[in-house]
């Protein structure tokens, strides 16, 4: 996975090695509450993390990189001590894993976890480590303004905290969301310098 992201970053940033590797820190990011969402949901532990490891694995394939992140689950699995008869749990989560929002919930445990995680990844303060980390990977002039404008301009957000699926995601994606919201408020008073008048 960690040779995927660093040729991501070939392809987004010019440098195996970016100053910031925003798909390892989400896959990194995905995993650990991937795990921890197993742990209270009951969901199968070894598929929900072999799932989170490899979602992202084939990325450069963009709105087919589920089915083919499954295809080289279903490919790269075998070769190693993982559980057989889990493969194929794996490969099925990692091809749901898509969209940032859903119309229709997911009907499967480890699938739920999967996307759950992934998308808890992409919502509150850990999107704006992560975007700020990527403008400033890809070295292109920035301001502050602009990361706010970008910031307020995350309407897909609430619909992905209305998808979540199961329980403790659903409570983190809400208070995500606000603690997100909250922050462009507060840094743009701090801009103004509304706290001086207090
Ligand atoms: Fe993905
Ligand atoms: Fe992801």
């Amino acid at each position: 996975m960690r040779h995927a992201t660093e040729a991501e970053a070939l392809a987004r940033f010019g440098k195996r090695k970016p100053v910031f590797n925003y798909r390892w820190e989400h896959v990194t990011a995905v995993v650990t509450l991937a795990m921890k969402l197993a742990e209270l949901t009951g969901a199968d532990g070894e598929v929900v993390e072999a799932a989170a490891w490899l979602h992202d694995v084939r990325k450069e394939a963009r709105e087919k990189h589920p089915q083919e992140g499954a295809k080289f689950a279903r490919k790269f699995l075998p070769k190693t001590d993982f559980p057989p008869e889990k493969i194929e749990a794996v490969a099925q989560a990692i091809e749901a894993h898509m969209g940032l929002w859903l119309d229709a919930p997911l009907d499967n445990l480890e699938a739920q976890v999967l996307w759950d995680a992934d998308k808890l990844a992409k919502i509150g303060l850990t999107a704006v480590f992560h975007f700020t980390g990527n403008v400033m990977a890809r070295g292109k002039p920035t301001t502050t303004d602009d990361l706010i404008r970008y910031g307020r301009d995350a309407e897909w957000q609430a619909k992905t905290v209305a998808s979540m699926h199961t329980e403790p995601a659903r409570r983190a994606a809400a208070a995500r969301f606000a603690a997100y919201n909250q922050l462009w408020g507060s840094l743009e008073s701090e801009l103004r310098g509304d706290d001086l008048d207090a």
